[in-house]
């Protein structure tokens, strides 16, 4: 039997975010790699959550925000652009390409107070423990395999004890009917707050001016603390 070959396409992506009202830009490059890896390339759930932050950008400003599965890292170089305090891109830690990809998506962006670590979901590495306490946490996309939720969560909830008033901003793809996130939420004391794409100018077949559509199957979820009582 031939070997498969999977040829790499190196690109640059480029996304131009406006705001008619303010006439205020921004142009973001991510570079890309046609990859089988998952964090190699920009998922629709990216451009989502990025016009998200593009369009509450006063609510990122001067705060600490990490990354969780950045892949291209769109998101969160948004979030630093738009002027967080600081940022951290984080992916599997045994992911060495797709750290590396973050750390190009930085570069090639010149933004400042950018760090790149390793944090695999569901593992108290020392990279997590040693993390200084965030304000909003970001996830593009983290949902995609159901074996994986609720690792993601349980990353995400030592998070929210760390800081309690945090804020998870995280866009989630549909795929398959039966697949739910609510019951791990629940369990996790996490309450979910749907945001209609609508409301942030994200309802369009063209985001950033890249090609990349906010449809239906895309969600754009905030997750907070449940308060007792
Ligand atoms: C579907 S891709 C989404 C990438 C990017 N956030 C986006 O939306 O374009 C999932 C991302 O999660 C990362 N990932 C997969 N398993 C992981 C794990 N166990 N811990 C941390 N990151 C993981 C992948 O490397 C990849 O970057």
């Amino acid at each position: 039997m031939a070997d498969m070959c999977v040829e790499q396409f190196a690109q640059e992506k480029l996304f131009h975010f406006q705001d008619i009202r303010t006439r205020e830009q921004l142009s973001v490059k991510i570079p890309q790699v046609l990859d089988p890896s998952y964090g190699m390339y920009v998922w629709p759930c990216s451009p989502v959550l990025a016009q998200y932050i593009w369009f509450h950008r006063s609510k990122v400003k001067n705060k600490s925000v990490l990354e969780l599965g950045a892949g291209t890292a769109l998101p969160g170089l948004v979030a630093a652009l738009c002027g967080a305090a600081d940022v951290t891109l984080s992916d599997n830690s045994e992911f060495s390409n797709c750290l590396e990809n973050c750390a190009k998506s930085r570069d090639a962006n010149g933004a400042k107070n950018v760090h790149i670590v390793g944090i695999t979901w569901g593992q108290f590495s020392p990279s997590l423990l040693q993390l200084k306490q965030v304000d909003i946490v970001l996830a593009s996309d983290c949902f995609y395999d159901t074996k994986d939720f609720e690792d993601v969560i349980v990353t995400m909830s030592f998070l929210m004890e760390r800081n309690p008033e945090a804020e998870i901003w995280c866009t989630y793809q549909e795929r398959s009917a039966d697949r739910s996130i609510e019951h791990l939420l629940q369990r996790w004391q996490l309450e979910c707050t749907h945001i209609p794409l609508g409301t942030f100018e994200a309802d369009s077949p063209d985001i950033g001016q890249s090609g990349l559509p906010g449809n239906h199957t895309i969600h754009m979820l905030i997750l907070k603390k449940t308060k007792p009582g």
